[in-house]
């Protein structure tokens, strides 16, 4: 039994995520969980929100409440929409958490006793007004490249430029809109990178071989342009605050850790809070001196993140000199765009994942968007394709499939699992195609090929509808009770075995169909999917003679009238 550990990209804090949130981390990493705990390893799967910042301090301020507050109430909102999706963490964090807070203390010391921190003096825009310095996004100002009077300090939102605050011509408080500042010498911490960017390749070279095209490419970008220190606090008093061997650091009294400093740390952080919470030890999965040399640790995140756990995150590891588990596989995605564009709220363009759980059962967009991942490239999402892949695939090829035979089996077969007759070549040909099949999906989820795990899990179903057409029960009921009574007992036998095979994805409908068919919870599992298995034995699992009930229709198909609706609601083409 191997063990994994299994991450998503921590969400932020400031509102509700959208779909392609959900399509680009968390939805995928919880379909390889579920897949690793069916394939019997010993898995855990964290998640949190990452918290710190000043978006969740504009966010906060937007919506009249304190951070702390604000931060609350957001993760209590987010964990339970992760609940209406199935997302099945074993522990869903929050970055503010004291085990993040004394982790991120913790490596901040290491890094300075090894000499890889440094104090370095700046130039900053102070508010005399709000009596501090201002972070690149709390100043505003006219931009010095187009002329545009509302740039951000870090950011021209019209030419797209990249700028520093210090530049920006009439420059004002985005805190009170006070034009009394001036620029002040202030002190940073920085990460000296570029004494570590050798180290940082070193290892990179010595993992890539397992990454993704995208995760390497994204990696090597960053070391062939040469690594810069970076800053790594903030004048915020939001955040982790910033101590030396457990101290107040003089001088760094209004300042916390940078957000992308303690993020990271917090999966580590989140697992000492589930340790804490469980009883379960969290050293084992983190630290190679307890236990954890025999991990293996997937990450799932988007292509922005990449960077961050290629390079600045190990940075931080490995300059700490300790034995932590550092990622083994790490799988990176493009966008889920909104018909080709950005998701905007503002803007009433895309669904979000409140709304999606309003419209649909979690199990709909959860077929969908891992169907239509965006592994390769972007991917669009369009109502057109959604309405097309869950009417066909969900509503037809499964959805039919086991409401056809359960029902037939209920009205010929006294709703038993027939007990007469034995397997001939109809049952030999679906034998083939699961002997050829199986494997294959199991090799997709593998090597983390969503798409082509869902595409093989339709075409297996596609399979069984292929097999009843050849055996035909209601065909052959007429002439012979008994070679109907082969066909049903099959055909039941694959409803069962489609259940099982569907969890990973759409644990919803599996649920109901394998509850429906009393397959016992011990028999859900994929050890019987392993090559070299008895694939003959699939077909006759359900006890011969067993009563059950038919599953009520599984999936509803969705009408042109609701695209129509939909798209007038939240956009479309
Ligand atoms: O990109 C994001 O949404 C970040 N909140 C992800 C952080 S993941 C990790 F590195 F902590
Ligand atoms: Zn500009």
């Amino acid at each position: 039994m191997a063990r994994v550990l299994i991450t998503s990209a921590l969400p932020y804090i400031n509102g509700v995520k959208h779909l392609g949130n959900l399509a680009g981390s968390m939805l995928p990493a919880d379909v390889y969980a579920r897949f690793n705990r069916l394939m019997g390893h010993e898995t855990l799967f964290i998640c949190a929100t990452d918290e710190h910042g000043t978006p969740a301090e504009l966010a906060a301020a937007e919506a009249g409440q304190s951070v702390a507050d604000y931060c609350a109430e957001q993760h209590q909102i987010q964990a339970r929409i992760a609940e209406g999706f199935a997302l099945s963490f074993d522990w869903f964090g929050r970055s503010s958490s004291l085990a993040n807070r004394e982790l991120t203390q913790h490596f901040a010391d290491r890094l300075e006793d090894a000499g890889l921190i440094e104090e370095r003096t700046s130039r900053q825009v102070y508010s005399i007004d709000d009596n501090r310095f201002l972070p690149d996004r709390y100043v505003e100002g006219t931009c010095p490249h187009c002329g545009f009077e509302k740039a951000r300090g870090d950011q021209c939102d019209n030419c797209g430029r990249l700028l520093d605050p210090v530049d920006l011509i009439n420059p004002y408080s985005a805190v009170s809109g006070s034009r009394r500042v001036e620029i002040r010498d202030t002190q940073h911490l920085y990460l000296r990178q570029s004494e570590m960017q050798d180290r940082i390749r070193a290892w990179v070279d010595s993992r890539s071989a397992d990454w993704p095209q995208l995760t390497s490419s994204i990696a090597y970008k960053w070391l062939d342009e040469g690594l810069q220190d970076r800053s790594i606090t903030r004048d915020l008093s939001w955040g982790v605050p910033v101590t030396r061997k457990g101290a107040p650091r003089p001088g760094f009294e209004t300042k916390v850790f940078y957000v992308w400093f303690d993020a990271p740390v917090e999966y580590i952080g989140a697992t000492r809070e589930w340790s804490e919470a469980t009883g379960g030890d969290w050293r084992r999965w983190w630290r190679t001196d307890g236990g954890a040399d025999d991990v293996t640790y997937v990450e799932f995140m988007g292509k922005d993140n990449v960077a961050f756990h290629t390079v600045s995150f190990p940075a931080t590891i490995l300059g700490s000199g300790e034995p932590w588990k550092m990622v083994d596989k790490l799988k990176a995605f493009n966008w889920l765009t909104w018909y080709g564009g950005k998701f905007s709220t503002s803007n009433k363009r895309g669904v979000f994942m409140d709304a999606a759980l309003e419209l649909l059962p979690a199990d709909y967009w959860r077929w969908y968007l891992t169907a239509n991942a965006p592994e390769g490239s972007d991917s669009p999402f369009t109502w057109e394709a959604f309405q097309a892949s869950i009417n066909s695939d969900l509503a037809n090829v499964l959805g039919n499939f086991v409401n056809r035979i359960t029902k037939y089996a209920e009205s010929k077969f006294a709703g038993k699992v027939p007990v007469d007759g034995e397997a001939g070549e109809d049952e030999a040909w679906m034998v083939r195609e699961l002997e050829t099949r199986l494997p294959l999906l199991i090799a997709h989820y593998e090597a983390m090929e969503f798409r082509k795990a869902a595409a093989e899990t339709r075409a297996i179903w596609a399979a069984g509808n292929e097999y009843l057409t050849r055996a035909a029960p209601w065909v052959k009921y007429k002439t012979s009770v008994e070679a109907a009574a082969v066909g049903t007992r099959t055909g039941l036998n694959l409803a069962a075995l489609f259940g099982i095979l569907a969890q990973p994805i759409i644990p919803g409908a599996a649920r109901t169909i394998l509850d429906a068919l009393g397959v016992p919870e011990a028999n859900r599992s994929f050890a019987l999917m392993r090559p070299g298995q008895d694939h003959a034995g699939l077909l006759d699992v359900l006890p011969r003679g067993m009563s059950f009930s038919p599953p009520p229709v599984l999936f509803a198909k969705i009408e042109d009238a609701k695209v129509a609706e939909w798209t007038a609601r939240f956009g479309g083409g």
